[in-house]
C-alpha cells in the first residue's frame, strides 16, 4: 500500500470489527460484560478461581476504609507456586515458559519444570542469605531469565522485590535502595545493549557507597567482563544459587501480603514506591492477560517487548503470563541489533502469535520502513497490543497493516504502574476497534471521564480519566507514605481514583486517551517527571534555575526539552556546557532522562505569583507561535528567549 493510499484510509472513520474466527472462540464475549456489570463481586470471586489458594478466600473486596482496599483478604496463597509449581503438578512441566533470546544471539529454552527448579534453588539461596518474609530485595538486572527467577524467588519467600531498570544510574538505584530499606541486591556483571556489554555491577558498587543496609550482593555472570567482588558481601549467582537444592516448600501468605514495590515518577521530585500485594494483583493480571489478549495458553506464543524494569514487564512478562501457564518470548536487546529486522526475525523464529509493545517502537519501525518486516514470515501473529502512551491512528493502522497483515485485531491497552493491570482496552472478540481509541473499561472495571467538578461528561466531551470502583490489582499505598497516596490519587475528586490522564468520550461513549494533565512526561513510553529532571539540572554547580517541558516528538511521543539559567559566576558556561549538563542528568537519573535539547536562557517566563509558565516554554520547544502572554510579569522575557535561543544541540542518542 502506498503512503498516499494509507493516508486516504486514515481520512475514513474506519472501524475494525473482530475477525470471525476469533469472535467465534473468544475468551471474552458480550456475556462477560453483562456478568461483570450485574454482579461485580461475584465476577471477581469467579476470577479468583484462576489461582490455587491454600485457603480459599470467602471475601472479595473490602472497601470499608477507602482509599485503602483489601481484596480476597481472608485467602492465603504463594505467588511463585501459582506461577511455577502448579503447572508442573498439572502435567505441563515440559511446556516452555520462556524462549529467551540474548542480544548476541545466544538462546535458552526454559520449561515450567526448569523454571520451578531454578526458582526453588534461588529461594534456598536467598534463605541462606537470611532473607525472610517482608525483607526487601532489589533486582538490577538485564533482560535475562535470572531476572524472572530472582523475582519469583523473592515472591516465594514473601520478600517484596523492587526491580530497578538497568538503564537507571547508580544514584537512582541508591535512592530506591534507601527508600525501601533493601538488604540484598541481585545484579549482573552487565548485559548486552546495542552490541556492547553494559556495566551494572560497578553501578551497584557505587550505589552502595551512598546508602546503608545492604549486606549481600548476588552477581549473575552474563557478559564475563571483569568486575570487582567485595569479600564477604558479593557472591556469584552460578556458584551460590547453582549449588543449592532444588527442593523447596512454598509457604502460604495472606492475599494482602506485599508482592513488590515499583518506583515511578510523579509530579514532584522524588519517585513514588508503588506497592502491589499478592492475591488481587495476581487475579487482576492473569484475568486481563487472558481477556485482552484472548490468550490460549496451549497454543499461543506471547511476546511482551518491554523491559522487566517497568510494570509492563512485571504484569505481562512475568506474573500474568506465568499464572496463565503461557509460553513467552523474552528478548534482551534493542530492535536494531544486529539489524533492523530483529523483532520480525524473532517472531518468525518462535512463531509468536501475540505481540505487545509500545507506540514509540511502532513509530520507529514506520520510520525504518516496511521493507524490514516484509522480509519475514509474520503469519503466526493473531493479535497485536499497544501500551504506554496514546497511539496515533497512523501508527495504529500501520501496525495492523504491515505487522498484522490487515488480519489481526489491535488492542490499545490503557493502564499504569499504579493500576497494576490493563483497565481500558478493546476486547478482541467483541469490540469494533477504532484506530487510536482505548475504547472501554475491561469487564469488571469501572472508569469514567469527569470535568473539574467531578461530574461525568456527556459523549462528545473531554475531561479527566477516573476509576470509580476499586479493582483487584490496584496499588495499595505508596511505600511508607500513606498521606502522599491519598493526596496524589484520591484528593482531586472525592471517592474517585485520579489517574492524571486527560481523556475524551466520543459520540459513541468510547474513550480516547489524551496524555497526562500533570507535570509528568511520557518519553518512549517511559514516565519522567519534569521536576525530577529540573532538580537534577539545578544540582549542577553551573545552573541557577531550570525548567523542563515535554515537547511533542514524532518518534518518542514526547521529548525532554530543558531551559536553564546559568549562575553568574559560570559566565556563558563555555562551549561544552550543554553536553556537560546532559551528561550530568544521565549520571543523576539515567541516560533515558537526558534532555533532547537544552536551551541556555537569561530568564524564564513567570506569572506574577512566580510560577514558571510551562505552556509558553512548550510553545517554544515545539516551534509554535507564542500563546497568551498577558499574565507574565514581563512579556519581553519571551521575546528574549526566542531571540537568544542557544542553537538546539544534538538529539538524544
Ligand atoms: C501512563 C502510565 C502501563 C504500562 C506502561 C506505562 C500513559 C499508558 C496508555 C495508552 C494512552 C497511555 C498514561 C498513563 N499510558 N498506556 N494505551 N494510551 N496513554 O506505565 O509508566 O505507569 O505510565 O502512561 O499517561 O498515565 P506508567
Amino acid at each position: 500500500m502506498s503512503d498516499e493510499t494509507l493516508s486516504n484510509l486514515l481520512r475514513e472513520e474506519r472501524r475494525f470489527p473482530p475477525p470471525k474466527e476469533l469472535a467465534g472462540s473468544a475468551n471474552v464475549t458480550d456475556a462477560t460484560y453483562e456478568q461483570a456489570a450485574d454482579d461485580p463481586d461475584a465476577f471477581w470471586a469467579e476470577q479468583a478461581k484462576r489461582l490455587d489458594w491454600d485457603t480459599e478466600p470467602t471475601e472479595t473486596v473490602d472497601w470499608s476504609n477507602p482509599p485503602f482496599a483489601k481484596w480476597f483478604a481472608d485467602g492465603t496463597l504463594n505467588a511463585a507456586y501459582n506461577c511455577c509449581d502448579r503447572h508442573v503438578e498439572a502435567g505441563h512441566g515440559d511446556r516452555v515458559a520462556f524462549y529467551f533470546e540474548g542480544e548476541p544471539g545466544d538462546t535458552r529454552e526454559i520449561t515450567y519444570a526448569q523454571l520451578t527448579a531454578e526458582v526453588k534453588q534461588a529461594a534456598n539461596a536467598l534463605t541462606e542469605l537470611g532473607v525472610t518474609s517482608g525483607d526487601r530485595v532489589a533486582i538490577y538486572l538485564p533482560m535475562i531469565p535470572e531476572a524472572v527467577v530472582a523475582m519469583l524467588a523473592c515472591a516465594r519467600l514473601g520478600a517484596p522485590h523492587t526491580v530497578v531498570f538497568g538503564g537507571f544510574s547508580s544514584d537512582a538505584l541508591a535512592t530506591r535502595i534507601a527508600d525501601c530499606g533493601v538488604e540484598v541486591v541481585i545484579t549482573a556483571d552487565g548485559g548486552y545493549r546495542r552490541g556492547a556489554p553494559s556495566d551494572l555491577k560497578s553501578a551497584v558498587d557505587q550505589a552502595l557507597t551512598k546508602c546503608e543496609g545492604v549486606r549481600s550482593v548476588l552477581v549473575v555472570q552474563r557478559t564475563g567482563q571483569d568486575v570487582e567482588m567485595t569479600e564477604g558481601r558479593d557472591l556469584w549467582w552460578h556458584d551460590f544459587v547453582g549449588g543449592q537444592s532444588d527442593e523447596h516448600t512454598p509457604e502460604a501468605f495472606p492475599a494482602e501480603h506485599p508482592l513488590y514495590i515499583m518506583y515511578t515518577s510523579g509530579s514532584t521530585g522524588t519517585p513514588k514506591g508503588i506497592l502491589h500485594t499478592t492475591g488481587g494483583y495476581l487475579v487482576g493480571t492473569s484475568y486481563t492477560h487472558w481477556a485482552a489478549f484472548d490468550l490460549k495458553p496451549e497454543t499461543d506464543v506471547f511476546w511482551t517487548a518491554a523491559d522487566i524494569g517497568w510494570v509492563t514487564g512485571h504484569s505481562y512478562l512475568v506474573y500474568g503470563p506465568l499464572v496463565n501457564g503461557t509460553t513467552s518470548v523474552m528478548y534482551e536487546g534493542t530492535p536494531n541489533t544486529p539489524h533492523q529486522g530483529r523483532w520480525w526475525e524473532i517472531i518468525e523464529k518462535y512463531r509468536v502469535s501475540i505481540l505487545y509493545c509500545a507506540p514509540t517502537a511502532i513509530r520507529t519501525f514506520m520510520k525504518w520502513g516496511p521493507e524490514f518486516p516484509e522480509q519475514f514470515d509474520l503469519s503466526s501473529l493473531r493479535l497485536l497490543g499497544s501500551v504506554g502512551e496514546p497511539i496515533n491512528p497512523e501508527a495504529w493502522v500501520w501496525y495492523r497493516h504491515y505487522i498484522g497483515g490487515d488480519r489481526v485485531p489491535v488492542v490499545d491497552t490503557w493502564w499504569q504502574t499504579e493500576t497494576g493491570m490493563i483497565m481500558v482496552s478493546p476486547m478482541p472478540g467483541v469490540s469494533e476497534a477504532k484506530p487510536g481509541a482505548a475504547m472501554t473499561a475491561v469487564p469488571g472495571v469501572s472508569v469514567d471521564v469527569v470535568n473539574d467538578e467531578a461530574h461525568s461528561v456527556p459523549n462528545g466531551s473531554g475531561g479527566y480519566l477516573v476509576v470509580t470502583k476499586p479493582w483487584p490489582a490496584m496499588l495499595r499505598t505508596l511505600w511508607g507514605d500513606d498521606q502522599r497516596f491519598i493526596d496524589t490519587y484520591w484528593s482531586r475528586f472525592e471517592g474517585l481514583y485520579f489517574a492524571g490522564d486527560g481523556a475524551k468520550k466520543d459520540d459513541d461513549g468510547d474513550i480516547w486517551l489524551l496524555g497526562r494533565v500533570d507535570d509528568v512526561m511520557n518519553v518512549s513510553g517511559h514516565r519522567m517527571s519534569t521536576t525530577e529532571i529540573e532538580s537534577a539540572l539545578v544540582s549542577h554547580p553551573k545552573v541557577a534555575e531550570a525548567a523542563v517541558v515535554g515537547a511533542t516528538d514524532d518518534t518518542t511521543g514526547q521529548a525532554i526539552v530543558a531551559f536553564v539559567i546559568l549562575r553568574t559566576e559560570a559566565g556563558d558556561g563555555g562551549p561544552d556546557v550543554v553536553q556537560e549538563l546532559r551528561t550530568h542528568v544521565a549520571a543523576e537519573i539515567g541516560a533515558i532522562a537526558k534532555p533532547r535539547q537544552i536551551m541556555v536562557v537569561e530568564e524564564l517566563p513567570k506569572t506574577r505569583s512566580g510560577k514558571i509558565m510551562r505552556r509558553l516554554l512548550r510553545d517554544i520547544a515545539e516551534n509554535r507561535e507564542l500563546g497568551d502572554v498577558t499574565t507574565l510579569t514581563d512579556s519581553s522575557v519571551m521575546t528574549l528567549i526566542k531571540d537568544n535561543l542557544a542553537k538546539p544541540d544534538s538529539p538524544q542518542e
